[in-house]
Formats: C-alpha cells, structure tokens, sequence
C-alpha cells in the first residue's frame, strides 16, 4: 500500500508540474484526490491492514493529500501569474506611438460675428429671440404696414408656398417685430436673428438666402437719438472704437422716419476701392422710428409708447468684421477658406 501511494505520489507530482491550465489542473486534483478518485481508492484497502499498521498508513495518507494540494495551489498560482503576464502583453499600449490626428471643426466665421454681436446687445440688455423662418403674411407684411399691392409682396420677390400668397418664406426678419409686441410685456428691448429668402440671383452681394438680425426696443420717451446712439456704441463694439459710420434718409412701411447706414469701408478709409464699389461706404443696415400704425395694429398705445427698430445684413457686417471681399465665400464652405479663422 506504500507502494501504491509513493507511485501515486510520483504521478501526481509529474502531472501536475506539467498542467497548462487552471482547468487541466483541477481535473488532476479530482483524478487523484476526488471521492471517487485514486487515494479514495487506496484508502479503500485500510480494511486489509491490521490495527497497528493502520494509523501509520493514514498519517501517510493525509500527508500525501497535503502535499499534492500544495503542488496544486502553487501551480495555480504560476499558471494565474501567466495568465495574467500573457494578458498584459497582449493589450500593452504603446504611448509613444504618434496618434492619428482627428480633425476639429471650429464654428463659421459668420457665427462667430454673430455671437460677438448677441454678446454686444446682451450686454446692452437685450434678449435673443428666435421666430419661424415659414412665415405668414400677415406677420411679414400686413402688419408690418406694407399692404397687399406693395411692389416687396411680388411673386418675383418673395417665395410662396400657397397661391394665395398667405404662406411664405419670410423676406426680412422684420415679422419679429410684430411677434414680439404680440406677445412680450413693455418694455421691450430684442434681437432676433436668422434666414431670410429672397428671388435673388447668386452674385458677389446677393444670395436668395442670407441672414439678418433684427432689432426694437419700445419704451416710453424712445427717439431717434436713441437709435443712432444705440448703432454707433454697437458698431464701435464690433469694429473697434472710431470706426466711422453715417445715417442716410430712407423708406421702409413699417418705419417712419426710416434710414440705412453705412459703416465707413475698412479696406480705403471711405477713398472708394473694389471692396466698396468705389463708395467708400458699406451699407449695413436699415432702421428707423417703428410707425404708429405698427404699434397700433399690435395693440401699442402709441400715444403712450414710442419705439424704434433695425434690420441688419449678417453676411455684410461677417464680411466686414473679418475683411471677406465676397459674399460667395460665406456659403460655399470650402475648407480653404473656412480654416483661415
Ligand atoms: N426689414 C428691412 C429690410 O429687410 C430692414 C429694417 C428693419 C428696416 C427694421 C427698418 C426697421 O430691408
């Protein structure tokens, strides 16, 4: 039985040191320390042996098992340690490998002039507004005061969705306006930027869409000074301080009186160059006192409250701000030209 159990032990021992896997390893410890395995087996013939041969033999026994457990725990712990270190290396990162270079977009020079010119008006307390570029009628012109009949209505000029000509592509961000009264408490101090379409033919100035951003302020004892005092602090803003504009006379419905202005051409100094057409001036805007009848069609008492209003060209104020000759480059979007800012 000795015998038995020292080639037990032997085999055991051999299997074991070569086992490649906690699996492989824990099928030997069931073969030879099972219940039903090899020493259960051995122990089986105890009954053959006297009484005194007995205890020494189960002392051999139990030391056996001890033995061949230990060999078994410390090969899990290498076959584990190899595990692990096999692991390791496989996933190993190189950080010193150069990355691939991911590309960041960055935001179109156009919005970025646009949120220099939300941060300006913001600071001055106005809030931001944003309106249906699907516009009604009604909103873009009736009650902006310019009735059916008014040359801005024509199909050639507007984009409609019905014939009835009630639904539309809104032709100025002015129906703003009119939301607002509609639906704001006085005061009100807002700009609205956004689309606008037009039937305009693609050229170096004209885009059948482009953006604008309105502007109103009502309050009571509201004036054109206000409104000159108001554009010039914002131009100086965006442009920076002595940036020379000018206010010429003009005629919108909603307005009365109405002007445009221009901001003094940044490339000649107001001499005339290609930039300006040979004018020496920009036009940037349109503006002017809001019409009584304006106020009125919006519920305004205008005898109580005045107001005065802005609509400005986005595209010509970016193209200024960021020296950009030609519309066309705002909206072709090619890389080349977008990667400059
Ligand atoms: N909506 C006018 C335009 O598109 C501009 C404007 C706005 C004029 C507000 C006066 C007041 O030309």
């Amino acid at each position: 039985m000795k015998a038995l159990m020292q080639e037990l032990r032997e085999n055991a021992l051999k299997a074991i040191s070569g086992a490649d896997s906690a699996d492989s390893l824990e099928a030997l410890r069931v073969k030879y320390l099972g219940k039903k395995g090899e020493l259960t087996a051995i122990l089986k013939q105890m009954g053959k042996l006297s009484a005194e041969e007995r205890p020494a033999m189960g002392q051999l026994a139990n030391q056996l098992r001890a033995e061949i457990e230990k060999n078994i725990e410390s090969m899990r712990k290498k076959l584990d340690a190899a595990a692990l270190e096999a692991r390791l290396e496989l996933e190993a990162v190189d950080v010193t490998i150069p990355g691939d270079e991911v590309k960041l977009g960055h935001k179109h020079p156009m919005y970025k002039a646009l949120d220099e010119i939300k941060d300006i008006f913001v600071g001055m307390g106005f809030t931001v507004l944003d309106g249906p570029e699907v516009e009604l009628a009604t909103y873009n012109f009736d009650k902006l005061n310019a009735e059916e009949g008014h040359p801005s209505r024509d199909w050639s000029d507007t984009f409609y969705f019905d014939k009835d000509s009630r639904v539309m592509l809104r032709s100025q961000t002015s129906p703003m306006q009119v939301r607002a009264m509609e639906t704001m408490e006085l005061p009100i101090r807002i700009i609205a930027p956004g689309r606008v379409y037009r039937k305009d033919e693609v050229d170096a100035t004209h885009s059948p869409m482009f953006h604008q951003v309105e502007g109103m302020v009502i309050d009571k004892g509201v004036t054109m000074a206000d409104l000159k005092g108001t554009l010039n602090t914002f131009m100086e803003e965006l442009f920076g301080e002595g940036t020379v504009t000018r206010f010429r006379p003009h005629h919108f419905p909603f307005t009365e009186p109405s002007c445009e202005m221009d901001v003094q051409c940044h490339k000649c100094g107001g001499k005339g160059c290609p930039t300006c057409k040979g004018e020496g001036w920009i036009e940037v805007l349109g503006a002017g006192m809001i019409h009584p009848r304006v106020l009125e069609m919006s519920g305004i008492d205008s005898e109580e409250y005045t107001g005065w209003a802005f609509g400005m060209g986005l595209e010509r104020l970016a193209m200024r701000r960021f020296k950009i000759s030609d519309l066309r480059l705002i909206f072709e979007n090619d890389v080349r030209f977008l990667e400059q800012f």
